[in-house]
């Protein structure tokens, strides 16, 4: 049987998107996956709940608990590693990733956004900002992006990407649920596929493990 892949979401709101990972994983579309640690940056954040009644793990790591930068960025660290961390999900993370944690987890940190990325991403665009942003100017369609996550802000490799139109007299809160359904979607594609890669490269490496010292 081989380990599952230990997923750590990040959170800091309402968490769908945790919760469309959680039921991925309950009904086999996430296969050989689990989500070990919930952190959210926000001690109120719904996503908690949701984490608790699924029995994972969470924890808080926020700025009003650990002032100092390099403390969050410490007790982070010390949260990934000790819930043997294989992959990251920021999922709904409005604070920026560390990028001490951003390096010891290259490759295998993913964020959701909003938007159609290159437009309406970067800093200053998060949650309602960026549906407000993609109403102002115009534009006829919209959508929702899965990326790898590199040291920038919202600069990595695109892993996924669906569109939904905008519709006559969208308001931002029509066009930002008709976005989180096409998020819930493509973050469930997008974790499975990630975790079906992972599983494939632990076993290469156990594989590769065995024949040592064989020939
Ligand atoms: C989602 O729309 C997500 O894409 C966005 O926040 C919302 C969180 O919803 N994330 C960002 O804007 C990050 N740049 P959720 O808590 O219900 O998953």
């Amino acid at each position: 049987m081989r380990a599952k892949i230990n997923l750590s979401v990040l959170v800091s709101g309402g968490g769908s998107n945790l919760q469309a990972i959680l039921d991925g994983i309950d009904s086999g579309t996430i296969a050989n996956a689990r989500v070990a640690l919930v952190i959210s940056s926000n001690p109120d954040a719904f996503a908690l709940t949701r984490a608790r009644k699924f029995g994972v793990e969470t924890a808080v790591v926020s700025a009003a608990i650990f002032p100092r930068e390099s403390r969050r960025t410490e007790r982070m660290s010390e949260l990934l590693s000790k819930a043997k961390t294989d992959a990251i999900i920021l999922a709904g993370y409005m604070s920026i990733l560390p990028a001490e944690i951003v390096r010891a987890y290259e490759g295998r940190i993913l964020n959701i956004h909003p938007s159609l990325i290159p437009r309406h991403c970067g800093k200053g665009y998060y949650g309602k900002r960026v549906h407000r942003a993609v109403l102002d100017a115009g534009d006829s369609e919209s959508g929702a992006t899965v990326h790898f996550v590199d040291e920038g802000v919202d600069t990595g490799e695109i892993i996924l990407q669906r569109k939904t139109p905008v519709l006559p007299g969208d308001t931002v809160d029509a066009l930002a649920a008709r976005v989180l359904k096409v998020e819930h979607e493509i973050i469930v594609e997008a974790v499975a596929r990630t975790c079906a890669t992972l599983s494939e490269r632990n076993a290469e490496e156990s594989a590769g493990g065995a024949d040592d010292g064989t020939g």
